[in-house]
């Protein structure tokens, strides 16, 4: 079975910061969460590179467009690299193989007839790229998100039939009966769409003459297509559009971002794509945003966070974890450096990493540093199985992250509870039998743990593996167990097997 993600791709006017790691973390983990399910994934990310905001920018910095470009999805591959972000391609909205999609994309629907041409006078936010009618900005006549005046703008562009795909649009939306149902989450946002759509939709102007940095249009090569009817192709154009071999991966599972492009998502581009007959993209997941101390992150304001902070401050795993998790997916929330420390230091530091390390150290003093020679006790294993496999799965299906970061927690305290009440140091001094039977139990739950984190925290979760004495590659098992959860008769630590205490995972941070 296919599944096929999506990012936004990021404009290049701005440097990777914290809110670009967030979507795109997010959707690393569900990827790396469908493989372990055994499916064969196409994860996709990638840069927007054209319109006039990347114009002017480059204009601002004296540099040619394509220069900046490349420069700054240089610097977006490189974020993705520290942060060991799996994609299966990164696509530049500039590359030829975009070019013939969106070509052939446009001249489907010309050919089809939704295209036309219409003088158009209208208010044009840059920041936004689109166009706003005066009730949608507030009373000073500035955009809500930008502060500022959009320009006005005169033309004669080519439009798109938007308004004839209103109904059927809806249909395919409030209908999960629907052969063709579009999946919009969460439940809030979905409504707000709905409202919106019922109001009617208006044509819109799909061409810009002013723009030159832009794709020109296949049938009038003095105009450029609009920069988000361009972005939005993307998707099929990393999949292989207009070749065959798009329908591999096509329709999308899920389209992931946050709020302020849903709009875009749900409503410009199903129109597009049953313009040209397409299959709709089968959920589109809207997460929150979020600020900063409760302010806007911003250039202005200087307390933009890159990824590259985070990570000097926690590693890469655990920035990895602490960014999709310390907020709820869904809605917006306020995140701060204390915030992060005191989660890095609750949950990683104290919980999982005082599991992992008392376990080891316990084994060492006592046991020489290998899996003890013992019955295997699967007791706690079973349990932490338990705890874990439907709440996790569910969590993890419905994109609720945080809430599968908390099931791995419950684990983790379960485990350490328990270690609390056998209390083996005692044991070391009156019963090395049980004391041997009980490291034995905790090893191999630690094992089913690091089975959970494996796509928050890839590379801790095997270091963790490796440290427990567990035989094979931990990806290659766990996905025999995610298929089943039947955990082997003697575990997954093999008695007499070296162990390796990891020390400091996660050294405490003030
Ligand atoms: N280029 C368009 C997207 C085209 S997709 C066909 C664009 N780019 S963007 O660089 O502005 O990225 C917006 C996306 O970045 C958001 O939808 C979200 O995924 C992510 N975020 C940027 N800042 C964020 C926060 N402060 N909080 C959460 N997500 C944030 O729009």
């Amino acid at each position: 079975m296919k599944f096929y993600i999506t990012t936004p791709i990021y404009y290049v006017n701005d440097i990777p910061h914290i809110g670009h790691a967030y979507t795109t973390i997010a959707a690393d983990v569900l990827a790396r969460w469908k493989r372990l399910n055994n499916y064969d994934v196409f994860f996709l990310t990638g840069t927007d590179e054209h319109g006039a905001k990347i114009a002017k920018a480059a204009k601002e910095k004296g540099v040619l467009p394509q220069d900046l470009c490349s420069q700054m999805s240089t610097k977006f591959k490189e974020a993705w690299q520290l942060l060991n972000i799996s994609y299966t391609d990164f696509i530049r909205t500039t590359q030829k193989r975009h070019f013939e999609a969106v070509g052939k994309m446009v001249q489907t629907l010309s050919d089809k007839g939704l295209i036309f041409k219409k003088k158009y006078e209208g208010l044009y936010c840059v920041g936004c790229e689109r166009f706003y009618a005066l009730k949608d900005l507030d009373e000073n006549g500035c955009c809500l998100l930008h502060k500022t005046k959009p320009v006005l703008q005169a033309e004669e562009n080519y439009f798109f039939k938007l308004s004839t795909f209103s109904d059927e649009l809806l249909k395919r939306i409030t209908d999960p009966t629907h052969k063709e149902h579009i999946q919009i989450q969460p439940e809030e946002r979905r409504n707000e769409i709905i409202g919106k759509l019922k109001l009617g939709l208006e044509d819109i102007s799909i061409s810009r003459t002013a723009i030159e940095w832009g794709i020109p249009l296949p049938y009038d090569k003095s105009q450029t297509v609009y920069v988000w009817v361009d972005a939005l192709i993307n998707y099929l154009t990393g999949i292989g559009f207009p070749n065959e071999e798009f329908k591999k991966y096509w329709p999308a599972d899920v389209h992931l971002m946050a709020k302020d492009i849903l709009w875009f998502h749900s409503v410009i581009w199903p129109a597009i794509l049953m313009g040209a007959d397409l299959e709709l993209p089968k959920k589109i997941y809207s997460h929150g945003f979020f600020t900063l101390n409760g302010n806007k992150m911003s250039k202005s304001l200087g307390n933009v966070i890159s990824p590259e902070e985070l990570v000097n401050k926690y590693g890469v795993d655990s920035t990895r974890y602490l960014t999709v998790t310390l907020i709820p997916f869904g809605p917006d929330g306020d995140i701060s450096w204390e915030g992060l420390t005191l989660k890095y230091n609750t949950d990683l530091a104290n919980n999982l990493g005082n599991l992992v390390s008392r376990t080891l150290k316990m084994a060492e003093k006592n046991f020489d540093n290998i899996v003890p020679q013992t019955e295997p006790n699967l007791c706690l294993a079973k349990q932490i199985n338990d705890i874990l496999k439907e709440n996790f799965i569910y969590n993890m299906e419905n994109i609720q992250l945080h809430k599968a970061s908390e099931n791995i927690q419950s684990a983790i305290t379960f485990v350490n509870k328990q270690i609390e009440q056998d209390a083996p140091w005692e044991l070391a001094k009156i019963d090395k039998d049980k004391l041997a039977s009980c490291i034995y139990s905790y090893l191999q739950a630690i094992d089913i743990i690091a089975m959970y984190l494996l796509c928050f925290m890839p590379e801790i979760a095997q270091k963790i593996w490796l440290s427990t004495g567990a035989s094979g590659n931990i990806e290659e098992i766990a996905k025999k167990y995610f298929a089943d959860f039947n955990i082997p008769d003697d575990g997954f630590s093999v008695i007499s097997s070296k162990l390796a205490n990891p020390r400091m995972l996660f050294p405490r941070i003030s």
